[in-house]
Formats: C-alpha cells, sequence, structure tokens
C-alpha cells in the first residue's frame, strides 16, 4: 500500500472494460481515492509502464459488481484527474454491426453516437459550458493506440443496457453505417473531455451483434469468453500505445482555455 506522505501520481490512465480487472505485478501501489461524486469503482493502483506512470482502474470494479448503467463515471474519472491523469485509453467490449469485423479484432473509434438514457454525463450543473464534442476521442492517442493489426476509426454506438439490442435495432445501428455497439463508451468519453483529459476507445469485439448474425443473438457468456481469449493481446495494445503515445494533454483536448470555469477542477 501507498504511504499517506507519498501521493501517488500518474500521467496515463487505463480504464479496463468488462473481463480486464488488472494490469500490473502483485506489487503495484494500490490508492484508494474519494470524490465529490462518490467512490469510484474500485482502488486504483499505479505503476510503470515504458518509463510511463500508469494509473489503473477497472471500470466494472473489482469483481464486476457495476452494471454499465451504474458505473460510477464522473467519480472514475474524477479520481483519475487528482492523480494527475491527462491521458486515457480505455479498453473495453463491443458487439460488431458488420460481418467484415469478427470477434477478435481491436477497433479504434473515431466516432460516437449516444444512445445511452438517463446517465449523467457532465460536471457542468451549472451551465454556461458547453464543450466540444465533434471528434470526441483525442486524435494523438488514437494514433498512439492505432498498432499493426488494429483498425483504425469506425462509430460506435452507446447503449442504455444492461440488455443487449433487439434485432430490428441491431439492423438499424448497422443500416446507419455504425460499426460497433456497447454499452460503457459513454458519458466516459465526454466526461475525460470535460476534465480536458485525452481519451480514446480501444474496441475489442467479442460478438456479431443480433442483426447481424443470423443465431439467437448475443449472450453475455459468450462475450465474455470471447473477452478473456483475447485479453492477452488486448493489454499488449495497450502497453505499446502507452509507449508510442506523446507527452499529454494535447493542444485540442485542452477544450477550456479562456473560458471562466464554474467548479476547479483538481
Ligand atoms: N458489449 C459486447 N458486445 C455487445 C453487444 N453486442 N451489444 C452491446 N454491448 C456489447
Amino acid at each position: 500500500a501507498m504511504s499517506a506522505r507519498e501521493p501517488a501520481r500518474a500521467d496515463v490512465a487505463v480504464i479496463g472494460g468488462s473481463g480486464f480487472y488488472s494490469f500490473f505485478d502483485a506489487d503495484a501501489a494500490e490508492v484508494t481515492i474519494d470524490t465529490p461524486y462518490g467512490n469510484p469503482s474500485a482502488p486504483i493502483t499505479v505503476g510503470d509502464v515504458e518509463g510511463r506512470q500508469v494509473a489503473f482502474l477497472p471500470r466494472h470494479g473489482a469483481r464486476h459488481e457495476f452494471a454499465p448503467h451504474t458505473i460510477p463515471y464522473r467519480a472514475n474519472l474524477w479520481a483519475l484527474r487528482t492523480l494527475g491523469v491527462r491521458q486515457v485509453f480505455a479498453p473495453c467490449a463491443a458487439g460488431s454491426l458488420t460481418p467484415d469485423l469478427g470477434p477478435g479484432s481491436m477497433v479504434v473509434p473515431d466516432q460516437l453516437v449516444d444512445r445511452t438514457s438517463g446517465r449523467t454525463q457532465t460536471y457542468f450543473d451549472g451551465g454556461g459550458v458547453h464543450v466540444q464534442f465533434a471528434d470526441p476521442y483525442c486524435s494523438d492517442l488514437r494514433k498512439a493506440a492505432a498498432r499493426p493489426g488494429t483498425v483504425e476509426g469506425g462509430v460506435l454506438v452507446v447503449v442504455e443496457g444492461p440488455r443487449f439490442s433487439t434485432r430490428a435495432e441491431s439492423m438499424w445501428f448497422a443500416r446507419q453505417g455504425w460499426t460497433l455497439v456497447n454499452m460503457t463508451g459513454h458519458p466516459e468519453a465526454v466526461l475525460a473531455r470535460e476534465l480536458e483529459m485525452c481519451y480514446a476507445t480501444i474496441a475489442l469485439v467479442t460478438d456479431l451483434d443480433a442483426g447481424i448474425e443470423s443465431g439467437d443473438g448475443v449472450r453475455a457468456v459468450d462475450v465474455f469468453a470471447e473477452f478473456q481469449r483475447n485479453l492477452g493481446p488486448l493489454k499488449t495494445l495497450v502497453r505499446s500505445a502507452i509507449a508510442a503515445a506523446p507527452e499529454g494533454p494535447c493542444e485540442t483536448c485542452r477544450v477550456h482555455e479562456g473560458v471562466n470555469l464554474p467548479i476547479e477542477l483538481p
């Protein structure tokens, strides 16, 4: 455990998805952080990766206690920023909306469609702050994550869940030209933007969504099993993305320059 006199610091974070519950060896420092938005999903571990100080947080909790709609997204991002984090890689499981991208594919999306409802997606309840979100992901981090074998670009539609999509919903998403579907990509992305953290999603395809395959539809057990099957390569990709990332935060993600904020960011 970390000594109280030496507060842990990190400049890069990894937020692990379903089945991605640890990133470091057992000796990594563990920090518990409280925020004005409550506790994050789990204690945060901090360690060295390729010379960068990296914070790891499993978004669903250490034992998957949080369903996608109950994840404390605001506390999670706030806690990471409290440690000094300004760059976030966000691996996640996703369903594919195109037969071209089968299970095992790793995709770095460049766009997002928000089909969630009722999730708090801002720190700025006071009004007057409206962040740019035309390009929801940081181009520096997307470039860093786009290693040989990964697919660059794509539209991730984030559904409310926790149920999977109906066949008609899924066919509708696919006809829009959207690429992937998941349940956790939002509001994580916009909360990172509000905290001026560079953010990129790395989606691991676990299944073909109901509108794409002709079988009975997606089952959670298959999603988890497929994610486990590719967890090693996914971790390797995240490590090389961290190694390739330039120092942050980038110019573009500093969206509040010249704006008077109603709350102080950590
Ligand atoms: N996460 C993994 N696969 C998914 C799917 N098909 N739909 C929504 N979220 C998912």
